[in-house]
């Protein structure tokens, strides 16, 4: 059975997709099946990200209409299997369900090792949802006050649901003066940093050129994440931060 992965956020912008879609690739490279998925059927990017432009069915369709998940299956690069949201415009509300989603990740589920659900910012109804189907959450914010106060609202959040394996992933990290240091950030978040990925324009460059990073030195902060969340030890640890 897959272990279900959310890459989470209460505030727009600060890489869960970039973040959802690396680990994926990572994943995948240490030879494990895996499924991104993302559960934002608003505003969806996934697609955008590896510059899929033709999803004809979507996790939107599953909802809506009952489609079997598989239909909205897509292989990105033979690498990692992706399954979108809709790029159209969603007028009426779509709030999937605990029900709906268990169900859903239960039947995908015995064909992956690892599904990551990539998320909308927010405290959604879908994002609790999300929060209550899912084995481990990985939080992203970024190192500044305002987002990482958010972020704990977050952390509060999943408590409520008894969330237990829930850890923090630092993006766009400048390793500046005034940004908060690890210790401080512990403090104030009460849960582990498991990641600190640095601010970079080869990320801004590879999402603008719809290309994911699939190798080199970028792209083994996601390779260290992977080998966390695997056990699999992974050789450039400095990387991490517990
Ligand atoms: N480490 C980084 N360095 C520089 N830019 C980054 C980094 N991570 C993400 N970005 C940029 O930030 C933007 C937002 O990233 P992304 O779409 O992954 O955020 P998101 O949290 O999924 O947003 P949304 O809430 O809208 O879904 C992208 O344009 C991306 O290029
Ligand atoms: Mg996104």
């Amino acid at each position: 059975m897959a272990k279900i992965i959310a890459v989470m956020s209460p505030k727009g912008g600060v890489g869960k997709t970039f973040i959802s879609l690396e680990l994926g690739i990572a994943l995948s490279k240490l030879g494990y099946k895996v499924l991104v998925i993302d559960t934002n059927v608003y505003a969806a990017n996934l697609s955008l990200y590896i510059g899929m432009s033709h999803t004809p069915t979507t996790l939107n369709d599953v909802i809506k209409f009952s489609i079997p998940p598989e239909n909205a299956i897509y292989k990105f690069n033979s690498v990692v299997d992706v399954l979108p949201a809709t790029s159209k415009v969603e007028v009426e509300d779509l709030n999937f369900g605990l029900r709906f989603m268990r169900n859903f990740l239960f039947k995908l589920s015995t064909k992956y090792d690892y599904i990551i659900l990539d998320t909308e910012p927010g405290f959604t109804k879908n994002n609790e949802v999300i929060i209550q189907s899912s084995d481990m959450i990985l939080l992203v914010s970024t190192p500044d006050i305002p987002t990482l106060m958010t972020t704990h609202k977050m952390v509060i959040l999943m408590d409520k649901f008894g969330v237990k394996d829930k850890f923090l992933v630092l993006n766009k990290v400048l390793r500046a003066y005034y940004e908060l240091k690890d210790k401080e950030i512990k403090e104030l978040m009460g849960i582990d940093t498991v990641l600190e990925i640095p601010f970079s324009k080869e990320v801004v460059r590879s999402v603008s050129l719809r290309t994911p990073l699939t190798k080199g030195r970028l792209f083994n902060y996601f390779m260290n994440l992977a080998g966390f969340i695997t056990g699999k030890e992974i050789k450039k640890k400095k990387f991490l931060f517990f």
